[in-house]
């Protein structure tokens, strides 16, 4: 059973970063399902690591998209995507020491920050400059 479901409200309107953002969901549900099984934990560190990877890069190339474009709210949009790298860490660093996931927790810090952020600031952005060259 998978953590977190994709919304039609997620959607920003462009099919391209649509299914980015469905990528980064299946990767936080990769963690979970890892997690979830029994002896195999440590392979949660590298699917961690792996989840980490994948929305930092999301995250880069979306910031450079707004700034080559001098996008007007660069800077909040930014500052939440700091939010959310910051809130990952902090979940791999309680990982790292408990070796356990809550996995209610980590579906209520993440959900929450992913339907928020891709109904706000991504949609916002998506509207005003359409996709970004991969
Ligand atoms: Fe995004
Ligand atoms: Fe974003």
């Amino acid at each position: 059973m998978a953590l977190l479901h994709w919304k039609p409200q997620y959607s920003v309107g462009v099919e391209a970063v649509d299914h980015e953002h469905r990528e980064l969901i299946d990767l936080i549900n990769a963690v979970h399902a890892e997690a979830q099984q029994q002896g195999k934990k440590a392979n949660v560190v590298q699917f961690f690591g792996d989840l980490f990877k994948a929305i930092s890069a999301h995250f880069a190339l979306e910031e450079r998209f707004m700034h080559e474009h001098r996008y007007d709210q660069l800077r909040q949009h930014k500052a939440d995507h700091e939010v959310l790298l910051d809130e990952l860490r902090d979940l791999m660093d309680e990982f790292e020491e408990t070796k356990e996931i809550d996995n209610d927790v980590l579906a209520a810090r993440l959900d929450a920050w992913f339907s928020r952020h891709f109904e706000s600031h991504d949609a916002r952005l998506h509207k005003a400059l359409g996709t970004h060259p991969h």
